[in-house]
């Protein structure tokens, strides 16, 4: 059995990496809408925010010039057809928008639109609003349907990303670091681990080898941006317990990082006595750095994680048993120079030592 090659495919999954590469909602809003006007070839795209009274609180769009946009003056209020696809969110394919029993028709200077196919895009359990369709050459096909349906989810997780990131900037200052970690660890996270599973097993379906390498990828990014996210978490939780007490501060990041992973995690912490704060968040960044190295690169059965310190001298060695690396050609990511620079940072310096086959071990000297 073999699987036309699927170029709508590899569509979609650069569409979906677009949509949730973008910064801010507004951003994600406005790619979301092109890339769906891209991936089916319709000539009009849009996205409605459903608002708190049942119609259209915003309306973004493309295939509408500025000029006229204003001769048709005020945005969709969400009446008509598009009030069907509120009232009961289903996807709605039909090749002549005016044959529908709520069709209202269109104001003056509207464009006359005939092909239709709108989806609704949901946030967690409710819907955010619909991604509508127009006028595609022979009609939205059930594939156009699939496609949609899919970017619309891929919408849905970047949007309740984004609203958490505007949140997070405006609460930054404020005392409830606690409610956003779980926030972002049960919503988003979850999102976007269900997401990364639907690829992999939509990968599993596919002979045409360009999809499964693109898919391969965009899961890849997502199990990055999956652990920037818990990353930030730990973040936001430990900010105060850390200088307190710096051992368990090690201890509850490599038991995050380990969480959930079939590895043996060895920890040995000696006495930190009191360490200048620059010289800890230094000291658990580049551990933090190594072992997610070790846990996603290596993939060991084994991983340690050692600190000591010594008058002034604080010593991390962070050592794995897995796939280990040619330090002199692997690419290099921001990751080695992170921990390169922090290192030097203090005086002190990092040693990696490595090879294909026989894990790494990575030392690094931080003076205090
Ligand atoms: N512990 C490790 N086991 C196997 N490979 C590793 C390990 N640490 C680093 N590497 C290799 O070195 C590369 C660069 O690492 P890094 O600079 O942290 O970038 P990134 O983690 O973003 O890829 C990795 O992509 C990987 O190929
Ligand atoms: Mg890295």
């Amino acid at each position: 059995m073999s699987t036309t090659p699927d170029l709508s495919l590899v569509g979609l999954v650069e569409a979906a990496a677009a949509v949730a590469g973008q910064p801010d909602l507004r951003a994600v809003l406005s790619t979301t809408v092109e890339m769906a006007r891209r991936t089916t070839g319709a000539r009009y795209a849009a996205l409605g925010v459903i608002g708190e009274h049942g119609g259209l609180s915003d309306f973004v769009y493309v295939g509408i010039d500025p000029e006229q946009a204003a001769r048709i003056g005020s945005l969709p209020a969400g009446k008509g057809v598009l009030g069907t696809l509120i009232r009961d969110p289903r996807p709605i394919r039909l090749d002549r928008v005016s044959d529908h029993p709520d069709s209202v028709g269109f104001p003056p200077h509207h464009p006359v639109m005939e092909t239709f196919l709108g989806v609704p895009v949901r946030v967690g359990n409710s819907v955010y609003g619909n991604l509508y369709l127009c006028d595609k050459e022979g009609g939205f096909t059930e594939e156009d349907e699939t496609q949609v349906l899919a970017l619309a989810a891929i919408a849905g997780a970047a949007i309740s990303n984004a609203k958490l990131n505007e949140r997070l900037r405006r609460l930054a200052l404020v005392e409830d670091r606690e409610r956003i970690a779980r926030d972002i660890h049960d919503g988003v996270i979850q999102d976007l681990f269900a997401l990364g599973l639907g690829l992999q097993a939509l990968a599993a379906t596919l002979d045409e080898p360009e999809a499964v390498a693109k898919l391969d990828q965009a899961v890849d990014r997502l199990d990055e941006v999956i652990a920037t996210l818990r990353n930030l978490i730990f973040d936001l939780r430990s900010l105060d317990s850390t200088r307190a007490e710096p051992r368990g501060a090690f201890r509850r990041m490599a038991e995050r990082l380990a969480a959930g992973r079939d590895v043996d995690l060895q920890l040995s912490i000696g006495e930190l006595g009191e360490l200048p704060p620059d010289v800890l968040d230094d000291a658990l960044l580049i551990a933090r750095e190594a072992l997610s190295n070790a846990l996603r690169h290596g993939r060991p059965d084994t991983v340690t994680l050692q600190v000591d310190r010594r008058d002034s001298i604080l010593t991390l060695r962070i050592e794995d048993d897995g796939a280990g690396f040619d330090p002199s050609t692997a690419p290099r990511g921001m990751g080695l120079a992170n921990m390169e620079e922090r290192a030097a940072r203090t005086g002190g310096e990092l040693r990696v030592e490595s090879s294909p086959g026989a894990g790494t071990r990575l030392l690094a000297l931080l003076r205090i």
